[in-house]
């Protein structure tokens, strides 16, 4: 019975594939959001989650869908940023036959009918319209959707699960996100951590992720150097774990031997667009070096003004106007005052 329900969810693909053991990672910081996100599965109440791009927003909500009481009812994922305003509106509440040109003779069930007596997980909420929050309000507050073009109310039973990358507050302030549904979905939160505030797990990713395309593009690549951990281990990733991943295939795929050498490493980062290793925005650089990420904060930023400094053969003001900072700024932080 149990399996032949979580078929029919799999044909319509709501079903929450991940569960927290493909939650990589040891940090304090990751075990901490693990803990609090297992408690909260047992909570119908609804959950914010925030986190930069790629920190697993998704993936955590499947793991929480999986082991909470719902796990065997659908678990409905949609991107609020992927789809135009305009079909945001059908796809999430449905409508009924003849609603409007072009709408299905039959009409069409939205995601909220979808994910009855499930979950729903409304990702990058921070980009739909006020009109559509409004909508989404009445929804989550009556526990019932109306289809456009129909007269009539359904219930609808979900567990909502909402997340974002942005600082859904500060939206509140600048009139761009309502209030009350500001705190009608910030019930629980949860943050996840971004990669480079838990750099220590950045060695276990790695190493998943070569087992992951050992797998799937059979290769006998067994390892990385160290050398090449380090690397990975200081770069600042933006895209979070999406991007690490990325790059853990890239690498894969370019690896003749059988482990990872830095020099490739070193190769595929420097060639991101606009970046240098370790930082974000590499056009301070001329050159193609890379500025060593050893010792504490101050000592890095006072590598790399003394490296600028340098390609501008000794001329401060040239070098500070291309960092971006003062003459007295820039003398002070070079001579550690
Ligand atoms: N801690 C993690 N361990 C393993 N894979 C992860 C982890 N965090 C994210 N990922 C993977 O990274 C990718 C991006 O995750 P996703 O949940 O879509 O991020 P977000 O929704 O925050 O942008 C997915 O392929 C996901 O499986
Ligand atoms: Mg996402």
């Amino acid at each position: 019975m149990e399996q032949r329900i979580r078929k029919e969810l799999y044909l319509k693909g709501h079903v929450a594939e991940n569960t927290f053991e493909d939650i990589i990672g040891q940090s304090p910081a990751i075990k901490q959001a693990k803990e609090e996100a297992e408690n909260y599965a047992q909570i119908d109440s609804p959950l914010l989650i925030y986190g930069e791009t790629g920190t697993g927003k998704e993936l955590f909500a499947q793991a929480i869908h999986n082991v909470g009481p719902r796990k065997n009812n659908p678990f409905v994922a949609f991107n609020c940023a992927a789809i135009p305003e305009n079909l945001l509106e059908s796809e999430l509440f449905g409508y009924v036959g003849g609603a409007f040109t072009g709408a299905k003779r039959e009409g069409k069930m939205g995601l909220f009918e979808q994910a009855h007596k499930g979950t729903i997980f409304l990702d990058e909420i921070g980009e739909i319209s006020t009109d559509i929050q409004a909508r989404l309000l009445r929804v989550f507050q009556e526990c019932k959707v109306r289809r456009i073009g129909d007269d009539k109310l359904t219930i609808v039973d979900v567990r909502i699960i909402v997340s974002t990358n942005k600082d859904i507050y500060r939206l509140v302030e600048k009139k761009k996100f309502r209030e009350d549904l500001y705190y009608r979905i910030n019930v629980l939160n949860l943050n996840l951590p971004p990669v480079r505030e838990r750099r220590e797990d950045v060695p276990l990713l790695v190493n998943f992720f070569i087992k992951k395309y050992r797998q799937k593009l059979k290769k006998v690549v067994k390892g990385i150097s160290i050398e090449g951990i380090q690397i990975l281990e200081n770069y600042t990733w933006p895209g979070n774990v999406r991007q690490l991943e990325n790059i853990m295939e890239r690498l894969m795929v370019r690896a003749k031997e059988d482990y990872i050498r830095a020099s490739l490493v070193r190769e595929v980062m420097n060639s991101l667009p606009g970046n240098k290793l370790g930082l974000n925005r590499g056009d301070f650089f001329k050159s193609d070096m890379s500025i060593p990420l050893m010792g504490n904060l101050e000592e890095i930023e006072r590598n790399i003004i003394k490296r600028v400094i340098q390609e501008e053969k000794g001329n401060k003001a040239a070098a500070a106007k291309r960092l971006g900072i003062g003459r007295t700024t820039l003398w002070r932080k070079v001579n550690n005052k």
